[in-house]
C-alpha cells in the first residue's frame, strides 16, 4: 500500500491546461543536468527512463550531456504532445509513475526533475524505480526544505512556503525511502543556479505563473502580492535579494560503487 507523504489538495494540478504556455519561461537543461550525467556515467547508463518529463526540457539537456536510449513517461497528454513537437530523440510514453509499464531490470537509470511533489505516494514511485532498474541508479531532483522555508518571494505571497512545504517531500524522507526500498547506496547532491535579479523580467514570469506554486496560491493573495512586488520593482528597479534557485538531487544506486568498480 502506497504511503502518502504529503496532504493531497495542494498536489492537484492539471498540466494539460498549461502545456502550450509551459515553455514560455523555461529553458532546456538546468544546473542539475551535470550531476545527473555524472550519476549516469558512474553506472554506464545506456537505457534511461525519465519520469514526468513535461515538455522535454530536462530530457533535451540530459541527452546533450549523456547520449543514451531515452524513454520518457508522462501522464499529461498535452505535455507529451508539446514534447513530441520538439522532436527530441527518445520514446514518449503516456503513463503513471506509480505503476510503470516496464519489465523488471529493463533500465540502467531512472530520473525525475521536480515531479515527486505532485505525487503523494512517493514510496510507490521509488518502489517501481527499484524494480525497473537493474544494476544502476535512480535520481530525483527536488526542492530542499531550507530553500522553501527561506524563499525570497514569501514576504509577498504568505502561502508560498506553506504550500510547497506541504507538497515537497523532505529530502531526508526521500533518502530513507530509497534505502528502505532497496537502494544499496544513497546520497544527496546540492545544486545551485546562477543568481537572477528579481526585476521587471522576473515579475513577468511570476505574472504568468511560471511555477505551479503560483497556481495554488488563492487568487486574492496572488493578485495583492503581485501588485506589491510590482510597486517595489517600479520604485527600486529590482529587489535587494536575488533569486538563487536551489535544488537537491536525491540519488540511489542498486549496488555499492566499489563493487561496481565505479568512481
Ligand atoms: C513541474 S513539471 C516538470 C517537468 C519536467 N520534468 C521539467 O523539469 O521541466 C511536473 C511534470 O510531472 C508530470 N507528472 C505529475 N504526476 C505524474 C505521474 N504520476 N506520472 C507521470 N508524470 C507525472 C506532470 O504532468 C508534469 O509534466
Amino acid at each position: 500500500m502506497a504511503r502518502a507523504m504529503g496532504p493531497s489538495p495542494t498536489n492537484e494540478f492539471d498540466y494539460d491546461t498549461i502545456a502550450r504556455q509551459y515553455d514560455r519561461h523555461r529553458r532546456v537543461g538546468g544546473p542539475f543536468i551535470a550531476p545527473l550525467a555524472r550519476l549516469a556515467h558512474d553506472v554506464g547508463a545506456r537505457r534511461v527512463l525519465e519520469l514526468g518529463p513535461g515538455t522535454g526540457n530536462s530530457a533535451r539537456g540530459f541527452l546533450d550531456a549523456w547520449p543514451c536510449e531515452l524513454v520518457a513517461l508522462e501522464q499529461s497528454a498535452g505535455m507529451i504532445a508539446h514534447a513530441r513537437s520538439k522532436t527530441i530523440p527518445g520514446r514518449w510514453v503516456r503513463g503513471d509513475a506509480r505503476e510503470l509499464p516496464f519489465r523488471d531490470a529493463s533500465f540502467d537509470m531512472v530520473f525525475a526533475v521536480l515531479v515527486l511533489q505532485h505525487i503523494p505516494e512517493a514510496d510507490a514511485v521509488i518502489r517501481e524505480c527499484r524494480r525497473i532498474v537493474g544494476d544502476g541508479c535512480a535520481a530525483f531532483v527536488t526542492a530542499p526544505r531550507d530553500f522553501i522555508e527561506h524563499h525570497p518571494l514569501r514576504p509577498y505571497f504568505p502561502s508560498f512556503s506553506r504550500i510547497d512545504l506541504e507538497r515537497f517531500q523532505p529530502e531526508g524522507d526521500l533518502l530513507e525511502l530509497m534505502q528502505s526500498e532497496g537502494f544499496a547506496e544513497t546520497g544527496l547532491i546540492a545544486v545551485e543556479a546562477e543568481p537572477q535579479p528579481i526585476d521587471a523580467a522576473y515579475l513577468e514570469k511570476i505574472a504568468n505563473k511560471f511555477i505551479s506554486t503560483f497556481h495554488l496560491i488563492p487568487d486574492a493573495e496572488f493578485q495583492s502580492g503581485l501588485a506589491a512586488l510590482r510597486a517595489e520593482i517600479e520604485r527600486k528597479g529590482r529587489l535587494d535579494e536575488d533569486m538563487v534557485w536551489r535544488s537537491v538531487v536525491v540519488w540511489g544506486r542498486t549496488r555499492h560503487a566499489a563493487r561496481n568498480g565505479c568512481a
